[in-house]
């Protein structure tokens, strides 16, 4: 089956063409428009993603070597996200599917970052454990089968990308601004200042970040020099302690929960920091790390076409009355027991 994938939930614009599940072509565009906002604009994105979108199915198809007849099913982010971002998208694929009479499916883009490392790992089974970290979202999930999972703990207040994004904002390296953090954490002293680990002490498998972020702020308040003369020491000590913060509660559910395969995704999984520190504390743990591909990790149309076919093949179709919703929960998500 050749399913045609969109995803337009927030500043990304993207489409990819697969067949049975393995990739024929993928595009993106990152709306770099926001950056001089600090954050992203939703009509703006919006308006972008109208003007992207429909060039980029053309070149998608194009890259494939195929004609727009051939195209057999559509799937499309449906939340969550930014609703007139996804609505841009859904009636792109709405539009597709009901011209061709062709199956149309809704994705929640959070499954999307969950299963977005079998491209890389195409053997990769439930159950494992996922952190998935991305600008919105900093969840912790327990995956015991396609649909089937588990919330065993998530943030209480920002998302680990998002505090990454507020520091690199407040230290002047644009938005979005992980990669930036990373590129100059490099260079940095981690002796130079400890920040709090969020949660620490505590039970349980939740995440805290405004903290952090409220500590770097208050630090570059009362050390005016701090950003001429410790940028790197600043951000290096910084994401330490975020990653120190992903780390604690995680290394405890793989433990108590008796994981075996530790899976990493979303955006922030793209951290070179993050993903050397997990790999080294995975040995002791005798675990397995497996994450996506950099531009898997990051958001892309390749995984919501792979979520789509699943769907697809499992009968799940969506109607054209489908709507986008900017807080859809993960399908099939129970507590932890
Ligand atoms: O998954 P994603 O593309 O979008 C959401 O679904 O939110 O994640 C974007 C987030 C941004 O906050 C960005 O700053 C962060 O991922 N990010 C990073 C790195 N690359 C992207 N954070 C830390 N280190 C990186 N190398
Ligand atoms: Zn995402």
């Amino acid at each position: 089956m050749i399913v045609l994938g969109i995803e337009t939930s927030c500043d990304e614009t993207a489409a990819a063409i697969l067949r049975d599940g393995a990739l024929l072509s993928t595009a993106l565009a990152t709306q770099w428009l926001h950056s001089r906002y600090g954050g992203v604009v939703p009509e703006l994105a919006s308006r972008a993603h109208l003007t992207l979108l429909l060039p980029m199915i053309e070149q998608v198809l194009e890259n494939a070597r195929l004609k727009s007849e051939q195209i057999e099913a559509v799937a499309v982010t449906r939340g969550p996200g930014l609703i007139g971002s996804l609505l841009v998208g859904i009636s792109m694929a709405k539009g597709i599917a009901y011209s061709r009479q062709i199956p149309l499916t809704g994705v929640n883009h959070l499954e999307g970052h969950l299963w977005s490392a079998q491209f890389e790992h195409p053997d990769l089974a439930p159950p494992f454990l996922a952190l998935l970290v991305s600008g919105g979202h900093t969840m912790l999930v327990g995956v015991e089968a396609f649909g089937d999972y588990r919330l065993i703990g998530q943030t209480r207040d920002d998302a680990a990308g998002e505090a990454f994004d507020k520091v690199a904002v407040l230290c002047g390296l644009g938005y979005p601004g992980g990669a930036a953090v990373e590129e100059k954490a490099r260079q940095g002293n981690l002796s130079y200042h400890k920040f709090p680990v969020g949660m620490r002490g505590q039970d349980g498998y939740d995440f805290s970040f405004a903290g952090l972020k409220t500590a770097v702020a208050t630090h570059l308040r009362r050390e005016p020099g701090a950003l001429q003369n410790h940028l790197e020491d600043l951000l290096a000590c910084f994401q330490e302690a975020a990653i120190t913060s992903l780390l604690e509660p995680t290394l405890r559910a793989l433990d108590d929960f008796k994981y075996r395969t530790l899976v990493l995704s979303g955006g922030v999984a793209a951290n070179g920091r993050l993903r050397e520190c997990l790999e080294e504390r995975l040995r002791q743990h005798q675990a397995k790390l497996l994450y996506p591909g950099l531009s898997y990790c990051t958001d892309n149309a390749a995984m919501i076409a792979w979520i789509g076919w699943r769907r697809l093949m499992l009968g799940q179709k969506d109607g054209l009355e489908m709507s986008g919703e900017a807080n859809l929960p993960l399908p099939g998500l129970r507590p932890h027991p």
